[in-house]
């Protein structure tokens, strides 16, 4: 903005529209599921309700959670200081998730300011971009990418197991079984439709006309990729939409409705 031969315009923005909605909305919007997920991610408790399990403490990683699969998935990390479980595990897709190229823009826009939208001057009086610590650090997307995928597949063994009936017989259905569906569902959309996914699966390619099968994959994910931010809020209401099922469950304040 007040960089030499630039043209000096008192304004700060030259903008008319109400640029500052969608930062407000995203801002109100992450806030909501950070409080949320926080407080759910420290209770330790009400994430099991046979056969339903929260995608927050799924898979289990310490020997201190409920018996849900019969006790911990891998007990990798002892009793886990008797910390809640689920602090080991999100932090996968939390890594996934802050340094995905849309929640970067998202929070940058949102938390810091920078820029607070098109064409509107951030406050800061300098910029180095993401080419310093920690920023710099955002590179690592891609391994987050690979990690999502075995959790993604877990969420999805978990959805199988939740078309039981609370005593462990198969092919049964309740109002549990599609809210974890439709949210595997869309975390799944929200993984494939990544930008290092994209990349994986069509980048560094000459030419397209001889990797016919990669081409067909990389068109695939780049209609996914093109509502990669919808999937990425839809994705978020769903798993947190998930868990709260899952909790109103297990505290007892609800009963799943069972089709059969
Ligand atoms: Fe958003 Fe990879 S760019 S998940």
């Amino acid at each position: 903005m007040h960089t030499p031969g630039r043209a000096a315009v008192p304004a700060r923005h030259l903008r008319v529209d109400r640029w500052w909605v969608p930062r407000t909305a995203t801002l109100v919007g992450l806030l909501a599921f950070i409080g949320y997920s926080t407080w759910r991610a420290f209770e330790g408790a009400n994430y099991y309700a046979a056969p339903y399990v929260s995608p927050f403490y799924s898979p289990c990683l310490a020997n201190n959670c409920e018996p849900m699969r019969g006790g911990a998935d891998w007990g990798l990390f002892g009793d886990w200081w008797r910390l809640s479980p689920a602090l080991i595990v999100l932090i996968f897709p939390l890594g996934f998730r802050l340094t995905c190229y849309y929640y970067r823009k998202a929070y940058y826009r949102a938390f810091w300011a920078s820029p607070p939208a098109c064409a509107v001057a951030e406050p800061h009086s300098s910029y180095s971009g993401e080419t310093r610590f920690p920023l710099i650090l955002q590179n690592i997307h891609r391994y987050f990418f690979y990690l999502a995928i075995p959790v993604a597949s877990i969420l999805t063994y978990d959805v199988a197991l939740g078309f039981r009936n609370p005593a462990g017989e198969w092919g049964h259905m309740g109002l549990g079984s599609l809210v974890l569906l439709v949210n595997v569902t869309l975390i799944w959309a929200y993984t494939l439709s990544c930008h290092s996914c994209r990349h994986l699966v069509g980048g560094r390619l000459r030419h397209f006309s001889r990797h016919p099968v990669r081409y067909r994959a990389w068109q695939w994910v780049s209609r996914l990729n093109a509502r990669h931010m919808l999937l990425a809020w839809l994705s978020l209401a769903s798993v947190g939409i998930a868990d709260l099922y899952v909790y109103l469950l297990a505290s007892g304040a609800f009963t799943d409705p069972r089709f059969f």
